[in-house]
């Protein structure tokens, strides 16, 4: 099996972080991490990774334009010969050059249940709405914040008496269940049955003309004039 190779963006403790990176220690996982690296040279996350082993890069954003600051992660990220980005707790707003560079390769951890709550102080805002649940959500990064397609979700609930810290610590446990499992499905989406209907799907019916039927359960995609 050929690895995904992830390059983890941080800022800070590194939590989510370190859920990837143990996951990656079980053989049978698709992924492997080839970089850590992030925007703040004392982020806690940095000297977990060092003493795993992990190559790590840090750069101040201080100073920097955001475009001249995401084009010095880009260097570090293709000189690690990473595949994929995970962002993981990485506060940073990134420009669209970098967003365009990783289109369809650059996944988000964010805790709430997209589409609600994007940007910050999520569980404040699920509490103050009386909501019944807090949750997390793992989606592709597009130019608009917190905004790609949602690939796994895990909704929490919110307990009598719950702050917006409680619930973040109960939401911070369903993120690190969250995130190595779907990146692991996201990366290695091409042998999945489900995935390869899509594509044929998506290409069979861009044809003048084409439909799709059901035959002993299996989808079959033709023309009107004959399904093949
Ligand atoms: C996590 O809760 C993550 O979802 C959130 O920051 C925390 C980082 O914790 N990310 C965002 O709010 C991004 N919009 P960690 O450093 O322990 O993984």
């Amino acid at each position: 099996m050929t690895k995904a190779k992830i390059a983890i963006l941080i800022s800070g403790t590194g939590s989510n972080m370190a859920a990837l990176l143990y996951a990656a220690k079980h053989p049978d996982c698709p992924y492997e991490v080839a970089l850590v690296a992030s925007n703040n040279p004392d982020a806690p996350g940095l000297k977990l990774a060092e003493a795993e082993d992990i190559p790590t890069f840090a750069h101040p954003h201080k100073g920097l334009t955001r475009e001249a600051h995401d084009e010095i992660m880009h260097d570090a990220i293709i000189a690690a010969k990473a595949d994929h980005v995970a962002l993981a707790g990485y506060m940073r707003i990134l420009s669209p050059e970098f967003v365009g560079k990783w289109e369809g390769r650059m996944l988000n951890i964010h805790p709430s249940l997209l589409p609600k709550y994007k940007g910050l102080h999520t569980h404040q805002r699920a509490l103050e709405a009386g909501d019944s649940q807090g949750g997390c959500s793992v989606h592709l990064v597009t130019a608009e914040l917190d905004d790609g397609p949602v690939l796994g979700q895990s909704p929490v609930a919110v307990l009598p008496g719950d702050t917006a810290e409680t619930l973040a610590s109960r939401v911070l446990i369903a993120e690190h269940q969250l995130y190595p499992r779907t990146l692991a499905n996201y990366v290695s989406r091409a042998s999945s049955p489900e995935y390869l209907v899509a594509q044929v799907r998506e290409r069979a019916l861009a044809m003048p003309e084409a439909d799709e039927v059901t035959s002993n359960g299996r989808p079959w995609f033709g023309t009107i004039q004959g399904h093949t």
